[in-house]
């Protein structure tokens, strides 16, 4: 899987420095021609001499170097490269990547490569500064482009902190850039329709009937689709995010709209994937003005929506159909019911009940369920590796 690719390893200067020494040896051993660009601060923690012994191959420091005849210029490594990865990434790499400031060779190399090939950041710093909103938005922003982010472990750190910080482990990190690699493109000509969010059914002109999802889910699917070489299209109820990198996003309130702007795509669609929490029932009537307050109680009389995947299913004979199932009780069997009712290929269970997954979390811990075939459960992760292993799943039905 690694062996004859190219990786670019940007190493800036944190004290987890020692773990991308380890890295590039595992990358060599393994047949990879590793190209290291260190940032000056990188130099002062470990020698380039170390790397370029390491990597046999000349580290490259300096956007302008004295003797420029034996070292590749950044269009270069940029062009060549498979893979390009941070480790470890600082607060201050993570800012100016994502910002486009390119004031040395590492981020110069990082702007020419864009999102060219899966670019892979290992952030690692002290707890208090990854938890700091900056690094966070940054960080987010960087997500949105679609480059992979290697989500920080907790535990003790260097500086004596206990906290989420901490440089994944060499394996972990191998792990995921065989992953990035394997995946890249793996969706290429494929048509993907993904919703997201809540949908909104008005009662009057100030109050609607909601629930709690925040689209980060389906939000997760889109970018990761895209990330593999889909054309994504995303149907999207109200939320606050910002629309991923290479999506083309369609806006709605109603699960009407929803129903309609879903039966318009997807005939085009070859993956139809519905994490939307979209309403099973509306208000019959919608009040053209606000409803006033009165002594006693006020009834309210709601009808059904569409079922939209539902209706999907009688509609488009060949194409993947994949449902989530938000549960709190008798999950599975509840999940495995809808599969079947939905006339769908795949569903993805949920427990809406806990605070680390289904609505608003930034994690999830998803069953997922088929036809004929044992539960495949994962462990609790982050939404946008929830997004890649559900998206292996459709790789094996497509
Ligand atoms: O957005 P987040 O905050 O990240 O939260 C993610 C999530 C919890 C919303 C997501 O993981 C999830 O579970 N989405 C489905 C929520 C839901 O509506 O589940 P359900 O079990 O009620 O519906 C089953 C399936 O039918 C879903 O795929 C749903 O999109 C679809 N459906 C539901 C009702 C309807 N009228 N038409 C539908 O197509």
């Amino acid at each position: 899987m690694l062996s004859g690719r190219h990786i670019v390893l940007g190493v800036t200067g944190g004290v987890a420095i020692h773990k991308a020494v380890d890295l590039t040896s595992k990358l060599v051993q393994s047949g990879t021609s590793v190209h290291v660009v260190m940032t000056h601060h990188a130099t002062r923690m470990v020698t380039p001499f170390h790397f370029q012994t390491i990597s046999r191959r000349p580290v490259v420091t300096d956007l302008f170097p004295e003797k420029p005849d034996w070292q590749p210029d950044h269009i270069a490594l940029a062009d060549q490269a498979d893979l390009f990865a941070i480790v470890p990434a600082t607060a201050n790499i993570i800012a100016k990547i994502a910002h486009g400031i390119a004031d040395d060779m590492l981020t110069t190399v990082a702007v020419a490569i864009g999102t060219r090939c899966p670019v892979l950041i290992a952030p690692a710093m002290n707890g208090h500064m990854y938890a700091n909103a900056v690094v966070q938005e940054n960080l987010s922003i960087l997500r949105r482009r679609g480059f992979a982010v290697a989500e920080p472990e907790k535990g003790m750190l260097a500086c004596g902190y206990e906290g989420t910080g901490r440089l994944q482990s060499v394996p972990r990190l191998l792990e995921q850039i065989a992953m990035l690699l394997t995946r890249q493109q793996d969706f290429k000509g494929k048509r993907f329709l993904v919703t997201a969010g809540p949908t909104r059914e008005p009662l009057d002109p100030v109050r609607f009937i909601s629930n709690r999802s925040s689209g980060k889910m389906g939000y997760a699917l889109a970018l990761a689709a895209a990330q593999r070489g889909a054309d994504v299209i995303l149907v999207s109820g109200p939320t606050s995010l910002e629309s991923p990198y290479g999506v083309v996003r369609l806006d709605v309130q109603t699960a009407q709209e929803m129903h309609r702007a879903v039966l318009d795509e997807a005939k085009h669609a070859d993956v139809v994937i519905m994490a939307a929490a979209v309403a099973d029932y509306r208000p019959v009537e919608f009040q053209q003005h606000k409803i006033k307050k009165t002594e006693g109680n006020i009834t309210l009389t709601l009808e059904r929506n569409p079922d939209i995947l539902q209706s999907l299913g009688q509609a488009h004979s060949n194409q993947i159909r994949v449902g989530f199932a938000a549960e709190t009780e008798n999950h599975l069997e509840n999940a495995r019911r809808k599969l079947e009712n939905k006339q769908i290929h795949l569903i993805i269970m949920n427990d809406v009940s806990r605070k680390d997954a289904g609505f608003e979390a930034d994690t999830n811990e998803v069953t997922i369920l088929a036809h004929h075939r044992d539960p495949i459960q994962l462990p609790l992760l982050p939404k946008h590796q929830v997004a890649h292993r559900i998206l292996d799943q459709v790789l094996e039905l497509l």
